[in-house]
């Protein structure tokens, strides 16, 4: 299986909104978010999401759809992210794990702040 992970294009909007609706989920456009895309076979399967300010930097919008999970996708998508953030001097990453994206979360390096709970999640930040 060859992925390939790559800043989202103009004109994917769609593509973005029909991931998302495959995970029964919304596109949060809070901000202004940079997307990466993941690519199998010519198919978006998955994309995450990037708010910066400053340096910090929040990961919105991990998914993946549903018939290509558990092949390591989402990891990553995730690990894409931490190296682009690092790339460009950022400190501080935040994002909210669902209980499906917890483990890999966790894996990436995350940990889990003193305001545990959310209403979309459990909140996360790591030094990349
Ligand atoms: C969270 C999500 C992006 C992970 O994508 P993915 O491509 O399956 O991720 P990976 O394959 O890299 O890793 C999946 C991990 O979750 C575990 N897992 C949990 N439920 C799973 C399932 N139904 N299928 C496959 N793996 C599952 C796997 O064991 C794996 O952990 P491991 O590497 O320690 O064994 C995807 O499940 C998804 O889109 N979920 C719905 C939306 C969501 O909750 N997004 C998170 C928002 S922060």
């Amino acid at each position: 299986m060859t992925v390939e992970i790559r800043a989202a294009r103009p004109g994917e909007v769609d593509g973005l909104r029909k991931i998302a609706s495959a995970t029964k989920a919304y596109l949060l456009f809070a901000g202004t978010p940079e997307f990466i895309v993941a690519v199998l076979d010519g198919r978006l399967v998955g994309m995450s999401g990037l708010v910066r300010h400053g340096e910090s930097a929040r990961i919105k919008n991990l998914f993946v759809v549903p018939e290509v999970r558990g092949k390591g996708v989402g990891s990553m998508l995730l690990q894409a992210q931490l190296a682009h953030l690092k790339r460009v001097g950022v400190k501080r990453v935040e994002a909210a794990a669902t209980d499906m994206s917890l483990r890999i979360f966790l894996a990436a390096g995350f940990t889990k702040t003193r305001s545990y709970s959310t209403s979309t999640g459990v909140r996360l930040e790591m030094t990349p």
